[in-house]
């Protein structure tokens, strides 16, 4: 990738990826495997990774920009709106996953799913608002909505996270449905290392 990429070609390219990787998954899960609460639970697994793999950049992408600044870093740059859209995007396929997997299971959203489905509503918000229009129009409004929304979401996948390293030997899952431990180690180190990225750059600045 180059500092020369198009803005009009990234961002097909952005959704054809969201679009191939969910219709891979959906296809070996659904077609060749069947729809059960095992397939759809490892669905809904592998789409929220799917979404955690657009997250990354999009959280800690401008920490590591001003930290060690490139060229494909800048080029990234430009295009952060196109990259928050397929995080979105990506993450609603997770919400597919999440319902396929309740209907399954003959259960449906309650309680507990309150601070996700808040991170949903800020995700929708964020997306909608992502174009100049609203960011002229909104002014401070937009940038503490999408402040606080990246923070949201950070929190649930580092939290998801924490809980799977944490509470890995417990799990009352199936060992056959289960990644190996490495898996969420590393995971985990991602989000954090994301996360300590911007807090330096935070430091940075402010030295
Ligand atoms: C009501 C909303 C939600 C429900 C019911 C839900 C449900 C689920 C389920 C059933 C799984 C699969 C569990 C497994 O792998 O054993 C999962 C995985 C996951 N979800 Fe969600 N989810 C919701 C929203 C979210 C949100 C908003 C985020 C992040 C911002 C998120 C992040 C994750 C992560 C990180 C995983 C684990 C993926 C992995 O193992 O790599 N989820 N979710």
């Amino acid at each position: 990738m180059s500092a020369t990429i198009r803005s009009g070609y990234f961002t097909p390219l952005l959704f054809l990826l969201v679009a191939a990787a969910t219709a891979i998954l959906g296809s070996y899960f659904f077609m060749l495997q069947n729809f059960s609460a095992d397939t759809t639970l490892l669905f809904t697994r592998y789409t929220a990774r799917v979404s955690f793999m657009f997250f990354l950049p999009v959280f800690a992408l401008g920490a590591l920009h001003q930290l060690y600044p490139t060229d494909l870093g800048r080029a990234l740059m430009g295009r952060r709106r196109q990259l928050g859209l397929a995080f979105a995007a990506a993450h609603t396929v997770h919400l597919v996953g999440i319902i396929a997997n309740y209907l399954a299971i003959d259960a449906w959203f309650s309680a507990d799913d309150t601070a996700a489905i808040v991170i949903y509503v800020f995700i929708g918000l964020m997306a909608v608002t992502s174009n100049s229009f609203s960011v002229r129009q909104l002014k401070g409004v937009w940038r503490v909505l999408h402040k606080v929304g990246l923070y949201g979401i950070f929190i649930g996948f580092f939290v998801t996270y924490l809980g799977r390293v944490q509470g890995y030997s417990q799990s009352q899952l199936d060992p056959s449905l289960m990644d190996p431990f490495w898996v969420y180690v590393v995971l985990l180190a991602l989000v954090t290392s994301a996360w300590l990225l911007r807090i330096a750059a935070f430091w940075q600045k402010r030295g």
